[in-house]
């Protein structure tokens, strides 16, 4: 049988695969080790850190919707500090790429974060979060913002040689510009998205269901907007994109790959079925070989544009 080269690259950094576990719905690695072998999958991306610990939002902080989910946990982590001393030495066991994901109050904060983690070997590139949709300070108001999305991939770049992945929200007008943004100042790729801003109300209360009111909109329900947003960036901007939305199966990492993703990371199915994103290498391997495609980044962007 032939056999498929699975590596993809992003700037400086090879996986053995483009199958990556997404920000948030893995914890630091931790919490998945006990359902998949971490060795086999391409990356793990950290619960985003931030420079002191983070409680979070009181509960409730998920919520079910239509082929989706709500959440606003408010970046609740245990600081870098306690990353470093108390999370790395378990996830130095595994031969994975770490990619730490930073989320801050300020710009001054995402530098001093990357700063620190820089240090560390074993972390091999970060995704800067400049888009998450719950909390009051940081988050959208960098993601909505491209002078200050242009600053920070800058100044984070000027304190690491690791590859700077800046992870957008689709909660703009045209991401692409956004993307633009990230690579005139240096950037090696982006990830694309982050959740929607969604809201749930409970009719009989007439209460929001989750405390912060409004939260991010993750699953299914945003496949169809993340591979637009994704296949946006691709037809404005040369630069590496990881696809991200409502990942379900294999399938829908080929079609991210052929509107324009280089890699993918999986979230909320991690909820789902643990073990999904480890099954969809063999089977996106599959496809391949079916496809006479001996390099997976052939797929990346291999969209045909007839009707
Ligand atoms: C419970 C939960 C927590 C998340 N926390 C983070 C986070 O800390 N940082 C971040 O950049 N993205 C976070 N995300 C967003 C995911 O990484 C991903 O971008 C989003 O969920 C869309 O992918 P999916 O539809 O496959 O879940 C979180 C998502 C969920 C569902």
């Amino acid at each position: 049988m032939n056999s498929v080269d699975l590596t993809v690259k992003i700037g400086s950094l090879t996986l053995t695969n483009p199958i990556l576990l997404a920000s948030g719905t893995v914890g630091y690695g931790n919490e998945i080790a006990e359902f998949i072998d971490l060795n086999k999958i391409g990356g793990i991306v950290t619960k985003s850190l931030s420079l002191k610990p983070r409680k979070g939002n009181p509960p409730q902080r998920i919520v079910e919707t239509p082929s989706g989910m709500l959440n606003a946990i408010g970046l609740q982590n245990v600081g870098v500090e306690e990353f470093l001393k108390e999370k790395i030495p378990f996830l130095k066991q595994y031969d994975v790429p770490l990619i730490c994901n930073i989320a801050a109050s300020s710009i001054e904060e995402y530098v001093e974060c990357t700063r620190l983690l820089t240090t560390e070997d074993f972390i091999k590139a970060f995704e800067i979060n400049v888009s998450c949709p719950n909390v009051k300070e940081g988050g959208l108001q960098f993601g909505n913002n491209p002078i200050a999305v242009g600053i920070i991939t800058q100044k984070v770049k000027a304190v690491t040689n690791k590859p700077v992945i800046v992870k957008l929200s689709p909660n703009v007008s045209y991401i692409s510009e956004f993307a633009k943004v990230v690579k005139d100042n240096g950037g090696d790729a982006v990830s694309a998205i982050n959740t929607l801003v969604g809201t749930s109300f409970n009719i009989n209360t007439r209460k929001p269901k989750i405390h912060n009111v409004f939260g991010g909109l993750s699953g299914p329900a945003i496949k169809p907007i993340a591979l637009a947003k994704v296949l946006e960036i691709k037809q404005k901007v040369d630069i590496p994109i990881i696809g991200i939305g409502g990942i379900m199966n294999w399938k829908d990492v080929v079609e991210f790959m052929i509107v324009g993703a280089s890699a993918v990371q999986i979230g909320t199915l991690n909820f789902i079925d643990p073990t999904a994103s480890i099954k969809m290498i063999p089977e996106v391997e599959q496809y391949c070989l079916e496809n006479n495609i001996t390099q997976i980044s052939e797929l990346t962007g291999s969209y045909s544009s007839q009707k």
